[in-house]
């Protein structure tokens, strides 16, 4: 029997979950489908951010923080600690059970919105002047009905031409966090985003970590200045990275993975490690969708096309997140999900795709919001920088992390805040207050004279505001 809903969800991550209940909240029926399946076959939602993703991610990152912390930094505190030890077991153990608890988190509050949740995969069946059927087929099966349908279902890692991943030797992001014990040797191939927070993580736990890069930049996307200073950085830190590579034949066996590749300077290398990480990007999910039944288009990358409010061509289907253009962020995600369940509910959802926060999670901590000193060259807008670094922060000094900096670049008529650049400790909270600012059209100015908390990490970003100006208190 077809069962009827204002609104059916496909896909439970972060786009399709915060979807869900938004919609909810704003009085309407939804339905929200997801297949993920946990190590007992029971749902698992949240998608990639929370099971392969964001979440684990970061609890790995912080166990190896800990783990670099007592083995490196512990003793200028005065505190012994000999002889750390690593239990990989209890660390995956224990980011499995955060993992629950955020799977736990998201069915509370589909009950809490009185969201029904479908644990199965969602595909087209048809449309009619009912709505667009979709089949659930899993653990129960079902055809619901709805006139308006959020299609959320996400990406996946991009493998390598020919080099499929079998998560034993040749592993992307899930295997990547379930590596049973430390690799001696790692080799990473992209130099993006997951390379660089996965290669720490198994670096600070011991490994020999190399990180193939394809493009002859670090770190393209971000601020210059500050790319550079993390390449510094990094490298000091001892992981390999080799930009400007042109991998080439990879080789699996029992005993580990073979990488040849050429290297910028077109010499013929080879490479031998325990495992290998592929981080080359990801793509959209759409298979298994069975977009055809319905006509829903799609682009040459496999995404959904959509308009700037996520609006499909077809009536009443909208598309969100991963599966769309723009950044794979999981705040983006969200930020278009609330967005498309107010606009169904006749409001006014509104995203500003220039105000999307970024953060690299490495240690320094990277972030940044707006534009790029190289882009608002290319763009011809005039702006004055300023910049500060931690080094001179009382309270990056009592924690003992006094690496990077927080850069300003501001509109040179108007003043007005244009990004905000930082690599050092918190940076990942520190780009709020900018975030904010930038949503508010803020001066460096309005920042330079707003009172901050001392000790702070976040004086670092008032000074950087008063460096726009040149006036600079305590450098
Ligand atoms: P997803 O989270 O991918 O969710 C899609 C869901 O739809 C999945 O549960 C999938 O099973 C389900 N699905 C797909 N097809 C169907 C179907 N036909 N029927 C039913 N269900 C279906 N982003 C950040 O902002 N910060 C981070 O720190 C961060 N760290 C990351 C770390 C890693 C290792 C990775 C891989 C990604 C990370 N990301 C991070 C990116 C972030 O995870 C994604 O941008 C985000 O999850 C996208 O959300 P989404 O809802 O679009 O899709
Ligand atoms: P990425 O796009 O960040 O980086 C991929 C890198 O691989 C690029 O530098 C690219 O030049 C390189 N590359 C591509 N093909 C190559 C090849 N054949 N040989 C060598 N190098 C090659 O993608 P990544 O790291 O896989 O992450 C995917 C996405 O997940 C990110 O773009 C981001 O959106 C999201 N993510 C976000 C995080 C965060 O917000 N902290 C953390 C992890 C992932």
């Amino acid at each position: 029997m077809l069962k009827t809903f204002d609104v059916i969800v496909i896909g439970a991550g972060p786009g399709g979950y915060i979807a869900a209940i938004r919609a909810a909240q704003l009085g309407m029926n939804v339905a929200c489908i997801d297949e993920w399946k946990n190590a007992n076959g029971g749902p698992a939602p949240g998608g990639t951010c929370t099971n392969v993703g964001c979440i684990p991610s970061k609890a790995l990152l912080q166990s190896s923080e800990h783990f670099d912390q007592a083995n490196h930094h512990f003793a200028e505190h005065g505190i012994s600690a000999k002889d750390v030890k690593m239990d990989v077991a209890k660390m995956l153990a224990r980011k499995d059970t955060v993992v629950k608890q955020n799977n736990d988190g998201i069915l509370y509050l589909f009950k809490k919105n009185k969201v029904t949740f479908f644990h199965g995969r969602g595909s087209f069946a048809s449309k009619s002047d009912a709505g667009y059927e979709v089949k659930v087929s899993g653990a129960s099966e079902e055809s619901l009905v709805a006139k308006q349908i959020i299609v959320a279902t996400g990406s996946s890692a991009r493998a390598l031409p020919g080099v499929a991943f079998d998560e034993h030797n040749i592993l992307s992001n899930d295997g990547a966090l379930r590596l049973g014990a430390v690799p001696k040797k790692l080799v990473l191939i992209g130099s993006g985003v997951i390379g660089l927070e996965m290669g720490s993580v198994w670096h600070r736990l011991g490994a020999e970590v190399t990180i193939l890069e394809g493009l002859p930049t670090f770190l393209g996307a971000v601020d210059e200045q500050i790319a550079k200073e993390a390449k510094k950085i990094f490298d000091k830190q001892g992981l390999n990275i080799q930009l400007g590579v042109k991998v080439g034949d990879i080789h699996s066996s029992k005993k580990g993975v073979t990488v040849h590749y050429t290297n910028a300077k077109g010499e013929p290398q080879k490479w031998e490690a325990d495992k290998l990480i592929v981080s080359i990007g990801r793509v959209p999910n759409t298979s298994g969708l069975n977009p055809e039944a319905i006509g829903l288009k799609l682009d040459e990358r496999g995404a959904i096309v959509v308009d700037a409010d996520c609006k499909t061509h077809l009536p009443g289907v909208w598309a969100v997140g991963d599966v769309v253009r723009g950044p794979m962020l999981a705040h983006k995600a969200e930020e278009e999900g609330v967005a498309v369940a107010e606009r169904i509910a006749g409001q006014h959802g509104h995203v500003d795709f220039n105000l999307v926060p970024w953060v690299i999670y490495t240690s320094p901590e990277i972030a940044w919001v707006g534009r790029t000193e190289q882009q608002l060259k290319s763009d011809g807008v005039a702006y004055k920088a300023g910049s500060f670094p931690f080094l001179a922060n009382g309270r990056a000094r009592a924690l003992g992390d006094t690496t990077g900096m927080v850069k300003m670049l501001a509109d040179a008529t108007t003043d007005e805040i244009l990004g905000v650049h930082i690599i050092g400790p918190q940076a990942s909270e520190l780009i709020a207050e900018a975030t904010v600012a930038m949503a508010f059209k803020a001066s460096a100015e309005d920042i330079a004279r707003i009172c901050h908390a001392h000790p702070s990490l976040s004086e670092s970003t008032k000074e950087a505001a008063l460096a726009v100006d040149k006036r600079t208190l305590n450098f």
